[in-house]
Order: structure tokens, then sequence, then C-alpha cells
């Protein structure tokens, strides 16, 4: 029987190229892993009449560990989106995003190191919109206290566990004077337990600014829902794109681990997508399950295909496909 049994959702548009790329880096690790399967979103749809099967979302409580592709959500119609329902329904309260350059990938910022740590479950993302009458929407931002400060505490351990030494709380507490007040209320209310972490805040739009011109001030940044989903693409910029930027979305009942970017419509199928976002996800998800080792040689590997700049991908300037970038860092794992 295999070691561990991970949750496997391919995904929309790039995600099964990506996927596929990335189980095949782990698999040359030799840890033991048996893949469950899953379908969302459109797929499931097909096959089973709901875009979130229950299936699927048992498998994952079961096994307490996925690793998922981009799903599609249809822009202004359609379908709600499933990422958002799948975090709901995992109670995956906290997506934690770092932005770390990787060397050897050209890009504005070399040095950068930071964490952002989104609230994952409420915010705009409530889905609570309806129209007053015909012209006029109302849109429902819910912040809870319970909410903001689980998620206030999480930044704070993390940077506590992860030798970090400030959290930044960004909100836009001028204009929102209640809900974004109370998500600040709750965030110094939490900065008390840690006195050995500074705790600043940022408006928004200024942190938005400071980010492009002085993003080295920042350590661990959180935030509620919809600016964390907004500035976390923004820090994907800095690093050199969305090709490089992974994720997590933590919570009691289980891990989910994705990368930032979406299912990039636009190139998929072609078999050029740049699936290292999703492998740097892939390696935080074989540290949480213990496999540090394995998670360390994946690393290695990909750093080294980085710095040998032989086989890139076309997201960052060079022409290898996904298959021939994966095969690259399989070749490594193997020979080391
Ligand atoms: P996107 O992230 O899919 O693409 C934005 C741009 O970045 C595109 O030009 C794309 O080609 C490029 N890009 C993204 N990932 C790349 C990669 N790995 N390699 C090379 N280039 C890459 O964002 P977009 O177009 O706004 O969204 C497309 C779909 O993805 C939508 O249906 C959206 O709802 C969904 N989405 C899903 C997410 C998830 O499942 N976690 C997250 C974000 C969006």
């Amino acid at each position: 029987m295999a070691k561990h049994t991970i949750t496997l959702i391919p995904g929309d548009g790039i995600g099964p190229e990506i996927t596929a790329a990335t189980v095949r880096v782990i698999e040359a690790t030799g840890v033991e892993i048996r893949w469950e399967n899953q379908i969302l979103g459109v797929q499931a749809q097909e096959k089973f009449g709901t875009t979130l099967p229950e299936e699927a979302i048992e498998s994952i409580k079961r096994n307490k560990v996925a690793l998922k592709g981009p799903q599609m959500t249809p822009v202004g119609k359609g379908f709600t989106s499933v990422n958002v329902g799948l975090r709901r329904a995992l109670d995956l309260y906290a997506n934690v995003r770092p932005v770390k350059a990787l060397p050897g990938v050209p890009c504005r910022y070399p040095d950068l190191d930071l964490v952002i740590v989104r609230e994952n479950t409420e915010g705009l993302y409530s889905g609570l919109e309806h129209v007053v009458v015909p012209g006029v929407v109302e849109s429902l931002k819910v912040i809870t206290e319970k909410a903001s400060t689980r998620i206030c505490r999480y930044a704070f351990e993390f940077a506590r566990d992860n030798g970090r030494k400030k959290v930044t709380a960004v909100h836009k507490a001028n204009i929102m004077k209640a809900s974004d007040g109370l998500f600040l209320e709750c965030f110094y209310t939490v900065a008390k337990e840690f006195p050995g972490i500074e705790a600043d805040d940022k408006i928004i739009d200024n942190c938005c600014m400071q980010l492009v011109m002085r993003p080295e001030q920042f350590d661990v940044m959180v935030m509620e829902n919809l600016y964390g989903d907004i500035v976390s693409d923004l820090c994907a910029g800095l690093i050199g794109g969305l090709g490089l930027a992974p994720g997590a979305n933590i919570g009691e009942l289980g891990a989910v681990f994705e990368a930032v970017h979406g299912s990039a419509p636009d190139i998929a199928g072609q078999g050029i997508a740049n699936p290292t976002a999703l492998m740097l996800s892939a390696i935080e998800m074989l540290r949480h399950i213990g496999e540090r080792e394995a998670a360390d040689r994946v690393q290695a590997a990909l750093l080294g295909v980085f710095a040998d700049g032989k086989w890139i991908t076309r997201d960052l300037g060079g022409t290898a496909k996904t298959n021939e970038f994966a095969r690259a860092i399989e070749e490594k794992i193997r020979a080391a």
C-alpha cells in the first residue's frame, strides 16, 4: 500500500498539462503516493450534474490533502466559482501565497521574499448579490470577528513559526470603517499575543504603490479575500509572473495546494504552460505531508533547470514545452 493517498484534481484549461508535469517530477523522487483523481466544475457538471460533487469533497476530507489545477469560472453569468465553493465546503480559511523570486529567473525584484495570507471564506466573496430594482445591484461584504481573528492569528503564528519579523494588515478602513475597521481591530487585538513580531498596517491603495516601489519593506501580509486575490497577482508580477506563484489553502479539515494563476484558456492545449507555480505548490505539499527530502530534491532539480537556462518556458522568454521542462527536472532528480 502506498504511504500517502492524495486527492488530485487536474482542473480545466492548462490544468491537466501542468498537473501531469508536476505528478511526473514528484514520482521521480520515488515517494509513495496513490493519487485519487477527482473532477470539479464543468467536467463534474456533465458527469454528476453538480459542479462541486460530494465525492471530491469527501475524498479531500478523507485524505486531508489535495493537489489541484485551476478551475474555470464563467464571467458575469453561469455557475458560481468552484474554487470559492470548495474553500467554503472544507473551511479552507487561510490562503497562503509565498512570493519569492527564483534564482536565475529574471524579474524586477530578485531578492523579494514575502508571504501573503489571504482570508478565504468571506468578504465580497460571500456571493451575496441581489438586484434591488432593475439597474441597481447590491453586493454584500461580510466581515466577521471570528474569521478576521482566525486569519490574523494564522498570519502571526505563521510569522512566528517561520522566523519572520513583521505582519502587515492591508485594508481600506478609512472608507469601509465598519467592515475593514473590524478586521483591523481584530488584527491589533491578535498582535498583542505576539509581542516579538512587529505589527503594522497599510491602506490597500498605498500598499499597492509601495509594493511596486519598495516591496522589500514587507514580510508577512494579511488581508481579506478580494484584496488578497488582487495583491497576490500584483506580487506574482514582481517575481516574474503568474507562472511562478504557488499557493496553499489551509483549514482544519484539510489542505489544498494550487497555483495562484487560473486556467489560462488563451494557451490551453498547446503544451506551453509553465508548470513551475504548481510544482512549487507541490513542494510545499510534500513538506506538509512530512516528505521533506523529496521536497528538497524537487526544489534542487527545479532550481538546477533554471540555472542551466536551457529549458525555459515561453512566458519567461524561452521556447521549452511544458513536458520538456518537466523532463529536464525529472532527469536531474533521477541523476542526483
Ligand atoms: P489566468 O491566470 O488563467 O491567466 C492570466 C494570464 O497569465 C494569461 O495570459 C495566461 O496565459 C497567463 N498564465 C497563467 N498561468 C500561466 C502559466 N502557468 N504559464 C504561462 N502563462 C500563464 O487568469 P484569467 O485569464 O483571468 O482566468 C482564466 C480562468 O481561470 C477564469 O475562468 C478564472 O475564473 C480561472 N481562475 C481560476 C483560479 C483557480 O482555480 N485557483 C485562479 C484564478 C483564475
